[in-house]
């Protein structure tokens, strides 16, 4: 009776940390908007356990971004998680290994199998944007306009954003990402991300 008493209160404590972790995962997603940059989508491609010698001539290897895009269409057979992503997201992935790779020789693992590449791979635009984009306005302020790359970096370079902890790298590839994925429709931004606007 105690026991079966006890085992209640632990079943029912067990589903309101269930509860609360969904609601959480759900407070993570009201992000999920926002297309992926390149470091998950390098991450899914990778997910799917392309041959180890496909992955570390990948993170070793130097190109321009268009160099990047034809040599991930002649890699789609051999890395079948390419076939995957769409053209823009291919374009995405180009973008970002064109500033991120290669890696230094020694963040290129030696058993591809066994890493967690979410973690490995260095942050991305989209990651930049949730990261150093809404401490004094909405993060909307940011995905939702059209601009060329030099508008992007004309922005970041005001004194209002010049502050802002991101190298000149780090900039020119967060307006790269910007570029081929900001311009989100309003009327794909959820409700809580719309109302109230900037607060600077
Ligand atoms: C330190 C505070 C601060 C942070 C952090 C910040 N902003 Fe802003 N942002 C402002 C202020 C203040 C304005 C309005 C005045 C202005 O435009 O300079 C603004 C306005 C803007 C605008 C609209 C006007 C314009 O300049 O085009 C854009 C776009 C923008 N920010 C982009 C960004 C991006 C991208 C980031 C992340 C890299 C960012 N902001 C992070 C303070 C900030």
């Amino acid at each position: 009776m105690l026991i079966a008493r006890i085992s209640m209160r632990a079943a029912s404590l067990l589903a309101a940390g269930l509860f609360a972790a969904s609601l959480g995962a759900q407070a993570a997603d009201v992000f999920g908007f926002i297309p992926s940059g390149g470091r998950t989508l390098l991450a899914k491609t990778f997910a799917g356990g392309p041959p180890a010698d496909e992955v570390k001539a990948l993170l070793a290897a130097k190109h321009t971004r268009e160099e990047w895009l034809s040599y991930l269409r002649s890699r789609s057979k051999a890395m079948t998680g390419l076939q995957k992503l769409s053209e823009k997201e291919l374009l995405t992935l180009a973008d970002y290994l064109s500033y991120n790779m290669p890696l230094p020789p020694a963040k290129i693992p030696a058993n591809p199998a066994r890493v967690n590449w979410e973690k490995l791979l260095p942050p991305d635009g989209r990651d930049f944007t949730l990261d150093y984009c809404q401490s004094c306005h909405i993060v909307t302020v940011v995905i939702t306009q059209k601009r060329s790359k030099d508008a992007w970096l004309g922005s970041m370079n005001k004194p209002s954003h010049i502050q802002i902890k991101l190298t000149r790298e780090q900039r020119d590839a967060l307006a790269s990402y910007l570029v081929l994925n900001a311009a989100i429709p309003i009327d794909q931004v959820p409700e809580e991300l719309r109302a109230g606007g900037a607060t600077y």
